[in-house]
């Protein structure tokens, strides 16, 4: 990411005075915290908004989507997103602060989901194709808003996160298997270089 859409990020989430960004290290599954429910925000603190840039520093960086908290190791129901697809096209830079799904459609979507905790494994996983999500933003207001397409699927993969579940959790046993095996495998490459 170029500085200049950083300065252009961080206008839009409200966090411009934060000096500089850091690119934290993801965690990668399997581990207890991408398995833990995370604990409400309480208060909008420096902590808290030092945590949603950083986060949105490390999910463009990956480059990601989407983001929770506890894929960072911050046990806290936060998550960043932005689904904006194409050249040219504006960031929408999104800080979710104890998001709540308040409806869900019938009707559902499938995609091809991936997992910046679960690299390079992808699985077609299908859910609700329009929901409402309710949450705070950094500014300390409720937001609501509807969410279809790929914010819909992102917002309610990003939300299980903060439930402790991984999109994997969604497929069949022997798949799940496989995928952790490759992980570990990952993970214990990783360590010996
Ligand atoms: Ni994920």
């Amino acid at each position: 990411m170029r500085s200049g859409e950083r300065k252009e990020i961080a206008k839009l989430t409200d966090i411009a005075y934060i000096p500089c960004m850091t690119i934290r290290p993801i965690i990668i599954h399997p581990d207890p915290r991408l398995k833990t429910v995370a604990a409400p925000v309480t208060d909008i603190t420096d902590a808290v908004r030092r945590l949603g840039a950083d986060m949105l520093e490390t999910m463009y960086d990956a480059p990601g989507i989407g983001l929770a908290a506890p894929q960072v190791g911050v046990l806290s129901r936060l998550l960043v997103m932005d689904c904006v697809k194409g050249e040219g096209a504006p960031p929408r830079p999104m800080v979710l602060i104890n998001p709540e799904i308040v409806a869900a459609s019938e009707e559902t979507n499938t995609y091809d989901e991936g997992c910046l905790s679960i690299p390079e494994q992808y699985a077609e996983i299908t859910r609700p194709a329009e929901v409402d999500v309710r949450w705070m933003g950094l500014d300390g207001e409720e937001h609501q808003e509807h969410f279809d397409g790929l914010w819909a699927t992102c917002v309610q993969h990003e939300i299980d996160h903060l439930n402790g579940k991984l999109f994997i959790d969604y497929l069949k046993p022997l798949k799940r298997q496989i995928i952790t095996r490759r992980m570990q495998k990952l993970k214990r490459e990783r360590a010996r270089a």
